[in-house]
């Protein structure tokens, strides 16, 4: 990863991980719900949705510093989905993030709910009043988010997931999969920052087909890294989706194809971005990065 994009993921993760650790200084009661959501939240993940929605914002010409707790929701949202994507009745796995996963901690009942908490108060983040964004943005952004997560979005892909564990393979459906449970979420971090920066129609459009593209290889890659990573250095259990029979790239294509295939999502995201200047190298360099990562 070159240095420049590496310094600018550090600084805005810390700018995110801040606004985190405030929300959680403050008691909520019982305090085993917000252990258990700050537990999962604060395990360490890479936060590449919230970087993602604070760099388009900046490509708008806006101080993303101002916007940090829109991004921040949308974290809360992936790490509910990472909870509820580990329990038993799902894909049933151990470790998230290098820490036993949230039901593993708490039981089942508690990660449900942690889950559930976390989901519910990212729109009560989102619907927060204030004076810097203009109503009308704030509103697209919470439908934006509303529906890359729900019944047209992440849910419907992570049900087509399940539906599909040991499926015949097939293509249309991996797309779907991929499209929904993961490319969503991502696109709209990319869409919600642009909405919040009051983007021109031309850039929106720009935008959101690197959201769409970074998104559908950040997919690829962890079908990939399921195969050919590390435990230790992925945070979560190796060959799980081999253990759940589950439709991936890999699987459909052999890891070298799947590769090419990543690569060349990656170049159509960088392309996206064509008439775009310096203010758009952060996305430049995130889709590069999101390539070569090893986590
Ligand atoms: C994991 O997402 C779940 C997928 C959609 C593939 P990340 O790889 O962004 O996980 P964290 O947030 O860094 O832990
Ligand atoms: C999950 O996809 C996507 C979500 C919506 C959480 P995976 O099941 O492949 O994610 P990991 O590999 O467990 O992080
Ligand atoms: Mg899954
Ligand atoms: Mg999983
Ligand atoms: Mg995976």
């Amino acid at each position: 990863m070159a240095t420049d994009i590496k310094t600018y993921l550090g600084e805005k993760r810390a700018l995110v991980d801040t606004f985190l650790n405030d929300y959680f200084s403050r008691k909520a009661e019982p305090a085993l719900l917000s252990e258990a959501m700050n537990y999962s939240l604060s395990a360490g993940g890479k936060r590449i949705r919230p970087v993602l929605c604070l760099a388009s914002f900046e490509v708008c010409g806006g101080d993303s510093s101002f916007i940090v707790p829109y991004a921040a929701a949308i974290e809360f949202v992936h790490t509910y989905s990472l909870i509820h994507d580990d329990l038993p009745a799902m894909d049933d796995d151990d470790l998230r993030r290098g820490k036993p996963t949230n039901h593993k901690v708490y039981g089942e009942a508690v990660a449900i709910l942690a889950g559930d908490a976390l989901l519910t108060e990212a729109f009560s983040i989102l619907a927060e009043p204030t004076k810097i964004l203009a109503p009308e943005s704030r509103l697209r952004a919470i439908a934006e988010l509303a529906s890359a997560s729900g019944m047209r979005g992440m849910v419907a892909g992570q049900v087509q997931d399940m539906l599909s564990e040991n499926a015949e393979p097939d293509e249309n459906t991996l797309r779907f999969i991929h499209r929904h449970k993961t490319a969503a979420l991502l696109s709209a971090s990319v869409r919600i920052g642009a909405i919040l920066g009051q983007a021109d129609p031309g850039r929106m459009n720009a935008l959101a087909g690197y959201g769409e593209n970074i998104g559908l290889a950040f997919q690829v890659v962890d079908d990939i890294l399921d195969v050919t990573g590390d435990t230790s250095v992925i945070g979560k259990p190796k060959g799980s989706d081999e253990r759940k029979k589950k439709l991936t790239y890999p699987r459909l294509f052999g890891i070298e194809r799947s590769r090419a295939i990543a690569e060349e999502m990656i170049i159509a995201a960088r392309d996206a971005l064509k008439d775009f200047g310096p203010e758009a190298d952060p996305l430049r360099g995130i889709a590069s990065y999101l390539l070569s990562r090893s986590h």
